[in-house]
């Protein structure tokens, strides 16, 4: 069974914690970061649960305002994953709009890193949209290069107005070196 594990991050003065999701939050997950019926958050959750991901989430004032997995067996992609082998991913990184610019992003990074490099891996990958360039900066400020690797995801995700339409999302594979723990 999966031990739950927790760090705090300060992030602007205000203490934000970056913890494993447990049952009683997807409600809350899905009340603060609205999946649009897809029940993204129990789904993910159920991932962390059959053992092959860790979903991370990150909470202020006792809210969520962010999450992200790490896939640890690699890459959803099989040519990605074949291309990056003993390379987890860190995917589904999401930001409540309010919360944005303040750390919360950098801190759920930092936290699945050093998860990663305490069970002996050494490098962690990240897919971006080609069409993302803030958070292809964030990466790249974080130390994440491109691999040279391309894919094309298609996922249901709702809109502004809250109806699922299929997103066709064009991804630059990136890649980061860790340190040994
Ligand atoms: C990308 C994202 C996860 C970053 O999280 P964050 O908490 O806003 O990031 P941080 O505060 O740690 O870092 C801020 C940096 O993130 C980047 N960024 C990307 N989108 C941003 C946004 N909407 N608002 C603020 N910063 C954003 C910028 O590089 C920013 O630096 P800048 O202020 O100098 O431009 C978040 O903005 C988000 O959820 N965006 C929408 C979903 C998405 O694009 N997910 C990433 C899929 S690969």
């Amino acid at each position: 069974m999966a031990i739950a594990m927790a760090s705090t991050a300060s992030v602007s003065g205000v203490g934000l914690l970056v913890r494993d999701c447990a049952a009683a939050d997807v409600d809350l997950l899905e009340h603060a970061l609205p999946t649009g019926g897809t029940a993204a958050h129990a789904a993910l959750f159920a991932r962390q649960l059959g053992g092959d991901a860790t979903y991370l989430t990150a909470w202020q004032d006792g809210a969520p305002v962010g999450s992200g997995l790490i896939r640890w067996a690699g890459h959803r992609n099989p040519d990605s994953r074949a291309a990056l082998s003993d390379c987890p991913e860190i995917s589904n990184l999401h930001v409540a709009p309010a919360a944005q610019g303040r750390g919360v992003g950098t801190a759920l990074i930092a936290e699945a890193e050093a998860r990663i490099t305490h069970r002996g891996f050494t490098r962690v990958s990240i897919g971006v949209g080609e069409d993302n360039p803030r958070a292809q900066d964030l990466y790249a400020r974080l130390g994440y290069h491109d691999t040279g690797l391309r894919e094309v995801s298609r996922y249901d995700y709702p809109g502004a107005d809250g109806v699922l339409r299929e997103v066709v999302e064009h991804d630059i594979l990136l890649i980061k070196g860790l340190r040994p723990a």
